[in-house]
């Protein structure tokens, strides 16, 4: 028994990175189908994950898509919301176009997908929300006030969906994995001597692999996770410790 056999699952920002081996974890574990949602392309090794070109504040593309899914597969098991971007400077130094990206993508994007999706898994009684947030919207970084904000602010939809998408009595459970520093492209940008510390300070004393954030997302997607809702879940090596 696989921990995703038979589900249906959209993870935004498939591409590369995290979110690529999301697809990649996901479809070894044996989702039935796991969607891509990219503006890049991808290249993926399971014949169980499809591509989307997309683009997560787009909400013509987005509802078109969620509607194409219900009518091929009837429903909507999973959802990783985990497109993001950064745009860092320091404040005096942060133009209104870098607040607004990152608010864009990061806020809106997740508000897009999920309002297209929670009430299709509402209706269906059932189904598994995990949110990518950061270690940077539970304690900041200098450089970063638009992305600590939407981090911040993922954590508050968090637990608002936890509440709200199972009042009715659906079984629709909302969590959030809150990455410390992961080997990324999104890290590429990032100098050694902002990193060297970085890895100091953590107690396991390295940076994050994105398997190791993945092994995270499939625990809160899969049915293992089906008595934890509204849980925001460290996985950073000890570094706030
Ligand atoms: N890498 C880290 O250290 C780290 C740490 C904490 C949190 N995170 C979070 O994890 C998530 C994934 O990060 P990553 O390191 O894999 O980043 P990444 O840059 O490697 O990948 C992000 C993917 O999202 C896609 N994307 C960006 N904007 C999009 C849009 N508007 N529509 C659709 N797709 C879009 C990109 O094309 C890319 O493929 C992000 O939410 C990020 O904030 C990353």
């Amino acid at each position: 028994m696989n921990r995703m056999d038979g589900k249906i699952a959209i993870v935004t920002g498939g591409a590369r990175g995290i979110g690529r081996t999301v697809c990649e974890t996901f479809a070894r574990e044996g989702a039935k189908m796991v969607f891509a949602l990219d503006m890049i392309p991808g290249e993926y090794s399971a014949e169980n994950i499809k591509h989307i070109e997309l683009n997560v504040i787009n909400r013509e593309q987005v509802a078109t898509f969620v509607e194409q899914v219900q009518t091929e597969f009837g429903r909507v098991d999973v959802l990783i919301n985990n497109a993001g971007i950064t745009r860092d400077a320091l404040l005096q130094k942060m133009d209104e176009s870098m607040w607004d990206a990152v608010i864009n993508v990061n806020l809106k994007g997740v508000f897009n997908l999920t309002q297209a999706v929670a009430p299709l898994m509402m209706e269906n009684g059932k189904g598994s929300i995990v949110n990518i947030a950061s270690v940077v919207g539970e304690y900041g970084n200098i450089g970063q006030t638009n992305y600590a904000a939407t981090k911040a602010g993922v954590i508050g939809m968090t637990y608002t969906w936890a509440k709200e998408f199972t009042r009715k009595g659906a079984a629709v459970r909302t969590n959030a994995v809150a990455p410390g520093y992961v080997m990324t492209e999104m890290m590429a940008t990032v100098p050694d001597k902002v990193l060297d510390p970085i890895r100091q300070k953590t107690p396991l004393g390295r940076l994050g692999d994105p398997q190791e954030i993945a092994n995270a997302i499939l625990f809160l997607a899969s049915d293992e996770s089906s008595y934890v809702n509204g849980h925001v879940l460290s996985v950073n090596g000890g570094l706030r410790l």
